[in-house]
């Protein structure tokens, strides 16, 4: 008989740098089990694998796996869609990192297979669910700021070549601050706001080509194809405005930010590419931050939360958080913002998709 309390089986593709804390999902979120690790380099599933007491197989072994039934997706975004097309078609749900997909297209292809087949495709970020998110989102809820007026949220980095590995992807199309790094803010805010409607923006390239400065690269030089500064404006639902800055060019530092704006007071929300806090808030009135307590779980560095939520939801037959049309509305603003800033002019947006629902202040990752 079928088991709803059964962990669900889950197959990792993509053996990368941000792998390991996924690989360690299954001993936070008991609603998951990850079984097995697939690259297109098996050195790296052979090594990940052994590092977390997982089986490293091929892709095509891992899809031709009848117990897998989640395929978690952690290639670069060029492979996004087709490896998430190759896991539909072998009858798997699907999570991919962000973004959803590189082109639109891509993404509604995967849709329309989710759908035929009567599948799940979620998607990366999914911090937006962390304590600190989910603290803000019972904040607005509750009124806290009044009602929401405008955002000003900001990513100034000085770029990943500091940093990553094999930073190369980052400087090529659905990459970019936009698409990389845009994904946080742009969900963190339609998890607040609601959708958005209408976008304006400028963009830049700033150098031509990047310098790497990491191991094992370093000294490489990366053509750049795709905006490094990007400067735009957003409607939301209501008519709130939200302005934002996503940048690499912001020499030697890291700066994050997101504010919320209301008629009767101010909310710091965290960093959108963490789970925790801190959230401050400003009342109407008064001179003082209050610096708010994080009343929800899950602060830590919870990478995999959205595989984990995404399996209790296909076990109990309701709708996942980090869902398909949440996803595919965030890729729809970041194609947006693009054409805004190529084509100087004001872009609407015709992907639609609800808030989220709050995830309940004690989900404990597990199925009961
Ligand atoms: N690195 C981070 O800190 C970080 C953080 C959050 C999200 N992400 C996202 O995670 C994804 C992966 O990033 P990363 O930093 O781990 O990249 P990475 O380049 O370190 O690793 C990607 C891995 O995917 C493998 N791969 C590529 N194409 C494949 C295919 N068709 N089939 C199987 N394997 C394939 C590569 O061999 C490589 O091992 C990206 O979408 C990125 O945006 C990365």
């Amino acid at each position: 008989m079928f088991n709803r309390k059964r962990p669900v089986t889950v197959g990792v593709i993509g053996a990368g740098n941000i792998s390991p804390i996924y690989l360690q999902a299954d001993s936070k979120f008991s609603a998951l089990r990850i079984t097995q690790v697939a690259d297109l380099d098996m050195g790296r599933a052979a090594a990940l694998a052994k590092r977390f007491g997982k089986q490293a197989v091929t892709v095509e072994e891992l899809l031709a796996n009848p117990e897998i039934e989640i395929v978690v997706n952690l290639t670069p975004p060029e492979a996004h869609a087709a490896v998430a097309m190759q896991a539909l078609e072998a009858g798997k749900h699907v999570y991919n990192e962000k973004p959803l997909a590189v082109e639109r297209e891509d993404a509604q292809a995967l849709l329309a297979m989710a759908r035929m087949r009567g599948l799940r495709v979620g998607c990366a970020p999914d911090t937006f669910l962390g304590g600190g998110y989910q603290t803000c989102r019972a904040l607005i809820d509750a009124g806290a700021i009044g009602r929401p007026v405008f955002a000003a949220a900001r990513m100034l980095s000085s770029g990943p070549e500091h940093w990553h590995p094999n930073p190369h992807f980052f400087y090529k199309r659905g990459a970019g601050p936009l698409f990389d790094i845009g994904p946080y803010y742009l969900t963190a805010l339609v998890a607040l706001l609601g959708m958005a409607s209408r976008a304006v923006a400028m963009a830049r390239i700033t150098h031509a080509e990047r310098i790497i400065t990491s191991q094992p690269c370093y000294g490489q030089r990366i053509p750049v194809e795709v905006p490094t500064l990007v400067i735009g404006t957003l409607e939301f639902g209501a008519g709130v405005l939200a302005n934002l800055i996503v940048t690499f060019d912001a020499p030697a530092m890291y700066d994050a930010a997101l504010t919320i704006y209301g008629t009767d007071g101010v909310l710091q929300c965290p960093d959108p590419n963490t789970f925790g806090g801190p959230v401050r808030l400003l009342r109407k009135g008064k001179k003082e931050w209050e610096d708010v307590p994080i009343a929800h779980r899950w602060v830590e560095n919870a990478r995999g939360i959205g595989v984990a939520e995404m399996a209790e939801a296909i076990r109990k037959g309701r709708p996942h958080r980090a869902g398909t049309e949440l996803a595919y509305h965030v890729l729809d603003l970041m194609h947006a913002l693009s054409e805004a800033a190529n084509e100087g002019r004001c872009v609407n947006v015709s992907s639609t998709c609800d808030r989220p629902e709050p995830l309940p202040a004690e989900w404990d990752g597990s199925l009961s």
